[in-house]
């Protein structure tokens, strides 16, 4: 580690770490969401780098082998092994514990990794899974696989928490569901769920991607543990992949038992990635829902749009619960067009957005659920869960919006040849 030389590295650490959790329990009793974005976890080790370093090693160098004994017996603690803890990603996670308001939070190198590694921390074989129908095709096709597992998946409709109620039985151990729900951005009471569930003693486990903990803070709605595709908007720049777990100490401690062995582990580099992202997130996040709402209303307007899907217009279904348990409707938009058969000329005459499966960018993004993210879902299940034909889904970006807009009414316009 630089400037360590000829000292002590585990007093070190161990004086950087206690100094850090003065600092995030000073930050989160005074600072607001900006401020703690931006310095939450943040280590400034010996050399004084603002920011914090890349720390591009697999294996950490024991001082002796009584040391690198005691580090794997865990009668010390210090860092070993990246697939277990590294410097760079333990930033990230308290940054991200903090944002949240959970004890703790752990990364993983996607948000499949982290949902499968915290999937795994809640329920084991004989275990039964109650599941929102409606979440994203790669989460719905690894539940669909558990019963490879020994466990049992319910997919109900968890906007109405009554389903919830119904679907429970003796070995429910774990709720799952997004809210909104790609793509359909459904909304889910997180708390009213959350009610329901303690009271049987089972999980509650919301993926918080599209929102971010900057518009919806699950953990304080009464979820238990939060997961996250951190390669969405908490990176925001579509360059890197990544994912989070966070929740209670306890939780955490067991998840990352589990995904050390899964081995999901981040890498340096991107989890450098993330956290510079982080910074952003707020001023982003206003900005993508700023620009999301002008396209929203543009789009409810046309007459080749059937329906607009935003929570941020009043004609949402679930306009007030949105209003309750989030304080932004975010940057993702769902609309179906009049006719299923025009989305091909629709989507190769965009210019400006770009047809892609991710979302949460810089850039603008749009894709097709029934033919891309959701494809792997049946489609008589599919068109039940409201994932029709005829929906897109759109990733309202950064770009000046009346460009936006611009791109989108050209192509709607355009005639098929
Ligand atoms: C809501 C949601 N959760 C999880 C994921 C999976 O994330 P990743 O692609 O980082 O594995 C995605 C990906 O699109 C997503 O949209």
């Amino acid at each position: 580690m630089p400037g360590m030389r000829g000292r002590d590295s585990d007093s070190c650490i161990a004086m950087a770490k206690e100094k850090f959790k003065r600092t995030i329990r000073m930050n989160s009793k005074k600072s607001g969401f900006s401020t703690r974005a931006i310095h939450s976890g943040e280590k400034h080790e010996e050399t004084g780098s603002v920011t914090t370093p890349i720390y591009q090693t697999a294996p950490f160098k024991f001082k002796s082998a009584a040391h690198a004994s005691d580090l794997m017996s865990g009668r010390e603690k210090g860092y070993i092994y990246s697939r277990g803890l590294n410097p760079t990603t333990e930033v990230l996670e308290e940054k991200m514990a903090d944002l949240e308001g959970a004890e703790a939070a752990l990364a993983q190198t996607t948000g499949m990794a982290a949902i499968c590694a915290a999937v795994f921390t809640s329920v084991k074989g004989g275990d039964h899974v109650i599941a929102d129908e409606v979440i994203y095709g790669s989460t719905y096709d690894l539940f669909v696989e558990l019963k490879n597992f020994g466990v049992d998946v319910t997919f109900i409709d968890t906007s109405d928490p009554q389903n919830v109620e119904e679907a429970f039985r003796m070995n429910t151990r774990l709720v799952f569901f997004e809210s909104p729900a790609n793509p359909t951005m459904k909304l889910t009471d997180i708390k009213a769920v959350s009610d329901i569930v303690h009271e049987k003693g089972a999980t509650v486990m919301v993926d918080n991607t599209f929102m971010t903990p900057y518009f919806q803070k699950p953990l304080t709605l009464g979820a238990d543990v939060v997961v996250h595709s951190a390669t969405k908007y908490l990176n925001g720049h579509g360059d890197t992949l990544g994912g989070i777990i966070a929740g209670s100490a306890d939780y955490i401690k067991s998840a990352k038992h589990t995904a050390k062995n899964f081995g999901g582990s981040i890498t340096p580099f991107s989890s450098w990635l993330i956290i510079r992202g982080i910074k952003t997130l707020p001023i982003r996040m206003d900005r993508h829902n700023q620009n999301a709402m002008a396209v929203a209303k543009f789009l409810k307007g046309h007459d080749k749009v059937e329906s607009v899907i935003y929570p941020g217009l009043p004609e949402h279904p679930q306009f007030e619960l949105g209003r309750k348990q989030t304080s932004g409707a975010g940057g993702m938009i769902a609309f179906l067009l009049n006719d299923a058969k025009n989305i091909p000329v629709f989507l190769d005459s965009l210019k400006l957005c770009m047809l892609a499966v991710s979302l949460g960018e810089t850039a603008t993004l749009i894709q097709h659920p029934a033919t891309m993210t959701h494809a792997v879902v049946p489609r008589q299940d599919r068109i039940r869960y409201g994932i029709s034909d005829e929906l897109i889904r759109l990733s309202v970006g950064l770009e000046d919006v009346r460009d936006i807009i611009d791109d989108l009414e050209q192509a709607l316009f355009t005639e098929k040849p």
